[in-house]
């Protein structure tokens, strides 16, 4: 990543300048400009405001247009039509450093931001909008890609509040870009026992612990879902478990993710189209190893113990099928009614684990549901519980973190579909409401922990084209900010 640097003024030497633009109702509003450029900037048609406004700009949010200054490209980022929240900042500040990074040759670019953004939680959205603009995920090459972005000045008022929130921004951005890393790393690289070495990695000169079960362990210590679902792969399952546990905490907050390094659905197997991103399939996973890292840069006051349940799901001679009955980690018994539904399984072991460290709250990430897409779209994740206070934290949290979820309920229609003529419980019911049929499975393994389950499918990763935010394809992060916020808010 980049250097970032608040600063009170853009500095003289600059390849691009990102100021805002945003819609008033009343005309638009061009704001970020610096003193030496509002009196020449689009001089020839009336100011500022008449020649964005000439150039096609309408203030939408994350809309860009790059146009010329004096001497300086700027790119006009829109803020939208209200006064803008950490949301607006992060996608609006991500959009115009991608599109400025566009405007790179050979050499990278300095660029500067400018979107009049004062309050540090505005700052820190901006600073992590800003440096997420910037990644761009390295891949697999055979001659290295050269940075776009050299450095990121970003412009505001240079108190000690504002710095703090920048290098928050900075925490965060960086540990969302190594969710999106991991996730950008296909299957073949990123497996089970890989994941679990970068976990170890993720934990070097730090004081975060690390375990990690492999599947002879997790077979022995009666891990059903887990060696049920990795059984098909040659490359066998893991349970990882990092911890972070400061003096003086005094909240435990306990969060598990879905690890499937790449779900083909098994013998229940996907179509092609289905299949091609489901390296995506470790998102959860990935989002709670990098936010537990995170909490501990920050040096946040509440201990944290991180699962992530990591397994291929693959279809072989040696693959689970439908209709299998496994005993879970825990001793309750599920009929599995889909291979294809295998995230339930492995969460069912992490969360039943999890229980026994008595956390206070606990919260899983998981690309769990095509339903839940379908209920909520491409870019907005789902959160279920029974705990209205724990959603109200989570929705709160999200709104800090600039993130886009939103509730949805676990009823008792659902938790009447897991009916099993043979076993405890079903693991899938029939294609209404998967998203809430999948939560209430869930819920039979969390005890009586306070207990939430944020469905990311929709926005942990981005297939196509995503011009106007701060987010290029491929994994995009998801939760990662939201979880930190979570447990800010925990540790107060
Ligand atoms: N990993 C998928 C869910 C998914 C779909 C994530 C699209 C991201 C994008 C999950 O394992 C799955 O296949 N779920 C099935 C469950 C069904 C068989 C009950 C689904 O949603 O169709
Ligand atoms: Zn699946
Ligand atoms: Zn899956």
């Amino acid at each position: 990543m980049p250097p970032i640097e608040l600063v009170k003024t853009p500095p003289k030497q600059l390849d691009a300048l990102i100021v805002g633009a945003r819609d008033t109702g009343d005309g638009l509003a061009v704001v970020g400009l610096p003193d030496a450029l509002t009196k020449t900037f689009g001089k020839g048609f009336g100011g500022p405001q008449a020649y964005a406004a000439a150039m096609g700009v309408t203030g939408k949010l994350g809309e860009t247009t790059a146009l010329s200054g004096d001497g300086v490209r700027v790119v006009v980022v829109g803020l939208g039509d209200a006064e803008p929240d950490p949301y607006d900042l992060r996608r609006a500040a991500g959009a115009g450093v991608r599109a400025a990074a566009k405007l790179a040759g050979s050499d990278p670019l300095d660029v500067a931001v400018s979107l009049d953004a004062t309050e540090p939680e505005l700052l820190r959205a901006a600073a992590e909008g800003a440096l997420l603009g910037a990644y761009g995920f390295a891949g697999i090459r055979s001659e290295e890609q050269p940075a776009k972005i050299a450095r990121i000045s970003l412009v505001g008022p240079a108190r000690a509040a504002g710095t703090e929130a920048v290098r928050e921004g900075a925490v965060i951005a960086e540990a969302v870009a190594r969710a999106r890393d991991w996730v950008n790393l296909p299957a073949n690289l990123l497996y089970p026992e890989t994941f679990a070495a970068q976990a170890k990695e993720l934990a070097k000169g730090t004081k975060l612990g690390v375990e990690v079960l492999d599947d002879k362990q997790l077979a022995a210590g009666g891990y059903g879902g887990l060696t049920a679902v990795g059984g098909g792969s040659s490359r066998g399952p893991r349970l990882i478990r990092v911890t972070w546990a400061p003096r003086g905490a005094k909240a435990h907050l306990a969060l598990v993710g879905k690890g499937i390094t790449f779900d083909s659905g098994g013998l229940d197997i996907k179509p092609p189209d289905a299949m091609y991103t489901m390296k995506c399939d470790m998102a959860g996973a990935a989002a709670v190893l990098a936010a537990v890292r995170a909490i501990a840069d920050l040096g946040l006051k509440i201990k944290v113990t991180a699962y992530a349940a990591c397994a291929e799901n693959l279809p072989s001679a040696t693959a689970y099928r439908p209709s299998d009955v496994l005993t879970m980690y825990g001793g309750k018994t599920v009929e599995n009614g889909n291979t294809d539904a295998e995230g339930r399984l492995v969460m069912a072991d992490a969360l039943a684990r999890a229980t026994e460290d008595s956390p206070d709250a606990l919260v899983d990430v998981a690309t769990l549901t095509g339903a839940a897409m379908i209920a909520l779209g491409d870019s907005v994740a789902a959160v279920l519980s029974p705990d209205e206070e724990l959603v109200d934290a989570v929705m709160d949290a999200a709104d800090a973190a600039g993130e886009l979820f939103w509730p949805l309920p676990i009823t008792e229609e659902a938790r009447d579909k897991l009916t099993s003529q043979v076993a405890d419980v079903k693991s899938t019911g029939d294609r209404a409401g998967g998203a809430l049929t999948a939560a209430a499975f869930l819920e039979h393994f969390v005890a009586d922990v306070p207990w939430a389950h944020l469905d990311i499918a929709g926005p942990a990763f981005v297939g196509g084209k995503s011009p106007d935010t701060h987010i290029g394809p491929g994994g995009t992060g998801a939760a990662v900010a939201t979880l930190v916020e979570l447990a800010r808010g925990l540790a107060r």
